[in-house]
């Protein structure tokens, strides 16, 4: 496995490659159950495995946790080595910014709304810095997660409108046994937070399955009000949305969706969510 740790370094690293199919998966590090399975999904999908680590400044806001993100690089680049990444690219943040930078990618109105709304300016951050990924790498395919929905529509929006030549896949969410879906932030819950924030995948579980959007948002809330009153957990959204656009949906609404929800536990933010598929509703014959 090579590792570099700067983007002349990679240029140099990535001419060695034996050719073929570049697969990247984009992390920030502190790789758990959830990224080594995007990482045996990039070697089904190409020749070489490319990962970055970056704990990217520009997509936390100023009162976020970008000082206290867990970077343990050494364990990364040993779960790397034993799962077969061809290449790791860990660069500086001044290599990646250095000052006197202007321009970004603006995500746009899908955004602004929900994790958008909760964080201003993160999906900004997330285009810029994948959009550098990309062009430093120049991947034919990138993997992300279905854990992060939103992120994974931008991404998804931006190769489009800006005729980006790399395959976008979405890999499905990997959660403990009892529901709760891997994040490096679940480090940071105590044992008293964890009940609190296993009632988002438990309320998610509830509206998987419900034939109407009123139904689904109704069995999920119906979770979420028994945990509401605790003052550790502080619920930021829970709604359903067109996964496309995560424009919130009517409550007639037909087609796929994907019911999200965000929440403060503690002082850890976590989002989670859940594909649905709402059926049209037949037509009742009158005589
Ligand atoms: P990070 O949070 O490290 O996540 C890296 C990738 O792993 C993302 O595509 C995310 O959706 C996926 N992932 C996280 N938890 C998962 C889980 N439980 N199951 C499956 N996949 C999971 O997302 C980011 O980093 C950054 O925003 C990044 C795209 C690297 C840009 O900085």
């Amino acid at each position: 496995m090579k590792v570099a740790r700067s983007i002349a370094e990679f240029a140099d690293l990535r001419s060695s490659l034996d050719g073929g199919r570049i697969v990247h998966v984009p992390t920030m590090g502190a790789l758990h159950d959830g990224h080594k399975s995007l990482i045996r999904l990039a070697h089904s999908l190409g020749d070489q495995v490319v990962v970055s680590i970056f704990v990217n400044p520009l997509q936390f806001g100023p009162d976020e946790d970008y000082a206290r993100y867990p970077r343990p690089v050494g364990d990364d680049l040993e779960t790397c080595l034993r799962l077969g990444v061809d290449l790791v690219l860990v660069p500086t943040v001044s290599d990646l910014y250095p000052a006197g930078r202007q321009v970004m990618v603006s995500a746009g109105a899908m955004g602004s709304v929900l994790e958008g709304e909760s964080r201003p300016g993160h999906f900004d951050g997330v285009l810029t810095v994948v959009l550098k990924l990309f062009n430093i790498i120049r991947p034919d395919v990138a993997i992300f997660g279905q854990k992060d929905a939103q992120q994974l529509a931008c991404v998804t929006r931006m190769v489009t409108d800006l005729n980006l030549a790399v395959e976008v896949v979405g890999a499905p969410t990997v959660r403990e046994p009892d529901g709760l879906a891997l994040s490096s932030r679940n480090i940071f819950l105590s044992p008293s937070h964890r009940p609190l924030a296993l009632s988002l995948s438990a309320a998610l579980f509830q509206a998987v399955g419900q034939d109407s959007v009123p139904a689904a948002r109704q069995a999920a809330y119906a979770v979420l009000e028994r945990v509401e009153s605790d003052p550790a957990f502080e619920l930021q959204y829970a709604t359903v949305v067109n996964p496309a656009t995560f424009a919130e949906v009517g409550e007639g609404y037909d087609g796929p969706a994907s019911f999200v929800v965000a929440a403060k536990v503690g002082s850890t933010r976590l989002v989670d969510n859940a594909a649905l598929t709402f059926a049209p509703v037949a037509a009742v014959e009158t005589v």
